[in-house]
């Protein structure tokens, strides 16, 4: 199902039959680096993954991480971006991850601003927030051109290091 269309790009709701890309992206170098190693290694490791993540965000809040398709490249899937409440922040928080081909592109910017759309018109979010290690600059970089401002640091998730938060009202 079709969520958002951009000029060069479609947001596609995420499905089990998209576990072996998810393979792929969450073992990307970055992912592993920024994100952190998630133990997805095969495709029934991702199938399980995204009924406990994406799925039951869909399910839960109506929003999710959506699959973000090229269109000049027949509709393949290049990343994912998208909206996520989790249970250890106050407000949804903002995200996104491309293959490693895909990154520099401006893709994240473009994907991102239609999830704003999403989440201001669609679902009525009030404010909107996302989540970095300081390495990260380009996640940083697109962040701040996204409009969210650096707020303070947080642990979140007890296993990973401290965050910065940055948060922007819709
Ligand atoms: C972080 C991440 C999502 C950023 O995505 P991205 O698509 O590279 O980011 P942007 O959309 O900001 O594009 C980056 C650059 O592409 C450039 N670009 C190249 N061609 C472009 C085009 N046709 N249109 C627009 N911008 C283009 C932009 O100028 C931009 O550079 P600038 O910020 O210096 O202006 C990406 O690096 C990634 O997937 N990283 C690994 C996973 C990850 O870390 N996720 C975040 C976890 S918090």
């Amino acid at each position: 199902m079709v969520v958002a269309e951009t000029e060069r790009l479609l947001l596609v709701k995420v499905t089990l039959d998209d576990a072996p890309f998810f393979v792929k992206l969450m073992n990307s170098p970055k992912w592993i680096r920024y994100i952190g190693d998630r133990n997805i290694r095969t495709t029934e490791d991702a199938k399980a993954h995204l009924k406990r993540t994406i799925l039951k965000s869909y399910k839960e809040s109506g929003y999710g991480f959506y699959k973000v398709l090229l269109k000049q490249e027949k509709n393949k899937v290049i990343g994912i971006s998208g909206i996520v409440k989790r249970e250890q922040l106050n407000d949804p928080d903002i995200g996104f991850g491309f293959l490693p081909k895909y990154e520099g592109k401006g893709f994240g910017y473009e994907s991102s601003q239609a999830i704003l759309k999403l989440a201001r018109d669609t679902f009525k979010l009030e404010k909107i927030s996302a989540i970095t290690v300081a390495e990260n600059t380009n996640s940083i970089k697109l962040i701040e051109k996204l409009g969210l401002v650096y707020q303070k640091k947080v642990k979140p998730f007890e296993e990973d290091e401290e965050l910065l938060l940055f948060a922007k009202n819709l």
